[in-house]
C-alpha cells in the first residue's frame, strides 16, 4: 500500500479530498502522517477526525529534521497549501517523491510570494480569460518542477478573486486525486 504524508498550513480541503478519495476507494493509498507548520490549521482537525497521525512542527532551524523523523517509510509527500519554504537539501532528499498543488496554470502566476488569494487577485487584475490549477513535482525552484496534471477554467468579466478561488479550488480537489492515481498506480 502506497504511504502518503500530507504537509499543510491551512483549512485542508485538499487533504480532505485525498481522505475522501481513499474512503471511496477511488485512490488506493494510506495517509500515514499529516504535518502542519501552523498549530491551529484546521487541516490538523480534519486529520484527527479521520484518525490520521498528525503533527504540529513549527518553522525554525530543526523544522526539516523534525519533519523527516515523522516521514520515515513514506513513499510520497503531498504539499497541500504548505507555506514553509523547504530547504534545498529536503527537496533533494525527496526528489521525484514530492508533489505540490498550485492554484494557477503554471508557469503563470507561480514562484515566490504567489500563493492563495494573491494568485487570483493577479489573474483578475490582468483580465486573464482563463486560469486553473497545476499539480507538479517539487524541486528546489519554487513551483518549478515538471507538471503532472493541469486543468483550466474560464474567467469572465463577472468574476472576482473570490469566485475564481472557488472555481480553482474545485479543480484542485479533482486534479490532486488524478495526479496521485497517476503516480501511485
Ligand atoms: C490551495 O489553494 C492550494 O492550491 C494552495 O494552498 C491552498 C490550500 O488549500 N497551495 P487547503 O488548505 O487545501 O484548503
Amino acid at each position: 500500500m502506497v504511504k502518503l504524508a500530507v504537509l499543510v498550513s491551512g483549512s485542508g480541503t485538499n487533504l480532505q479530498a485525498i481522505i475522501r478519495a481513499i474512503q471511496q476507494k477511488k485512490l488506493i493509498a494510506e495517509i500515514v502522517a499529516v504535518v502542519s507548520d501552523r498549530k491551529n490549521a484546521y487541516a490538523l482537525q480534519r486529520a484527527a477526525n479521520a484518525g490520521i497521525s498528525h503533527y504540529y512542527i513549527p518553522k525554525g532551524e530543526t523544522q526539516m529534521q523534525q519533519m523527516n523523523e515523522k516521514l520515515l517509510g513514506v513513499d510520497y509527500i503531498v504539499l497541500a497549501g504548505f507555506l514553509s519554504i523547504l530547504s534545498d537539501e529536503f527537496c533533494q532528499q525527496w526528489a521525484n517523491r514530492m508533489i505540490n498543488i498550485h492554484p494557477s496554470l503554471l508557469p503563470k502566476y507561480g514562484g515566490k510570494g504567489m500563493y492563495g488569494m494573491k494568485v487570483h487577485e493577479a489573474v483578475i487584475a490582468n483580465k486573464e480569460e482563463e486560469t486553473g490549477a497545476t499539480v507538479h513535482w517539487v524541486t528546489a525552484v519554487i513551483d518549478g518542477g515538471n507538471t503532472i496534471v493541469q486543468k483550466s477554467c474560464a474567467v469572465t468579466s463577472e468574476d472576482t478573486p473570490k469566485t475564481v478561488a472557488e472555481k480553482v479550488h474545485e479543480i484542485e480537489h479533482e486534479i490532486l486525486i488524478t495526479a496521485l492515481k497517476k503516480i501511485t498506480e
